[in-house]
Order: structure tokens, then sequence, then C-alpha cells
């Protein structure tokens, strides 16, 4: 990235930590092996979705792709690395709040960016308790529902 991007992003609002989101990518990319996937579309028409790998019941690997602004991709990359490691109900528990914290600081009319990082996650995380459940379900019946 050069200066002039930086320098641009950083009077704009975003504070180092979220540049250092945005320029290192770390979590962009996909997960073949993933056990959920979920895509999401926020009201400007920008998209992400997001990979998860379990590990029984922690969250082994995640994976976000980014159809979008500067915002979202820093938001994508730190919702994603706050996930890694986390149980499915301490991931359950990742919020706006926890994000903001994250990432310190965005420029006020990002908040959607984030935003819709926090509900594709969290979208994510409803799908496969919901895949685990009916799973379970299944067991327990023996395939019978
Ligand atoms: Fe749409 Fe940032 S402008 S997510």
């Amino acid at each position: 990235m050069t200066d002039d991007i930086y320098e641009m992003l950083s009077k704009s609002g975003y504070s180092d930590k979220a540049i250092e989101y945005f320029k290192s990518r770390e979590s962009i990319g996909d997960l073949p092996e993933a056990d959920q996937v979920t895509d999401l579309t926020g009201p400007c028409g920008d998209n992400m979705k997001i990979y998860l790998k379990f590990d029984g019941d922690k969250i082994d690997d995640a994976k976000i792709q980014v159809l979008g602004c500067p915002g979202a991709i820093a938001s994508g990359c730190a919702v994603a690395s706050l996930a890694k490691g986390k149980s499915l109900e301490e991931a359950k528990k990742i919020d706006l709040d926890a994000l903001y914290k994250e990432l310190e600081k965005l420029p006020d009319k990002k908040i959607h960016c984030a935003r819709l990082a926090v509900k594709t996650l969290q979208r994510a995380l409803e799908q496969y308790s919901t895949k685990m459940l009916e799973g379970n379900n299944r067991r327990m019946t023996g395939g019978k529902r």
C-alpha cells in the first residue's frame, strides 16, 4: 500500500489498526474444507462470504471474501480474526462493540460495513448451530423425523 492510500484512509478516520487489517488481508481467502460457508449482501450492495472450519466446538480457522470498500475489508478481516480460536458460544458474543474495540476506529459513515461483517459471522454461526442441531436430532431419532 502506498503512503498516499495510508494518508487517505487515516485522514478519513481509519485507525492504524484498521488500516493494518485492510493492508495485510490476512484473513482474506476461502477454505475448501470449511464446515460452514455463508454469504450476505449489505444494503449498500457489498457482499461478504465467510468460511468457518471447526475442530469440535472450536473455530479452527476462519476466512472471508469481501466485495466491498476498505471499511468492509478491514471489518471482515477483523471479524474473522476475532472468531478464530473461539468456541461456538464465545463467537456468538462477537458483536459490533467487540469489533469496534478490535478495529479501534472507523469513519462514522462506515458503521454499516462493520455491521455487515458482524451479521455475516452471526448468520454463519446460526446456520452452523441449526445444522448441528438437526444432525443430533436425526441421530437421536435414528434418521426418522
Ligand atoms: Fe458497503 Fe462498506 S460501503 S460495506
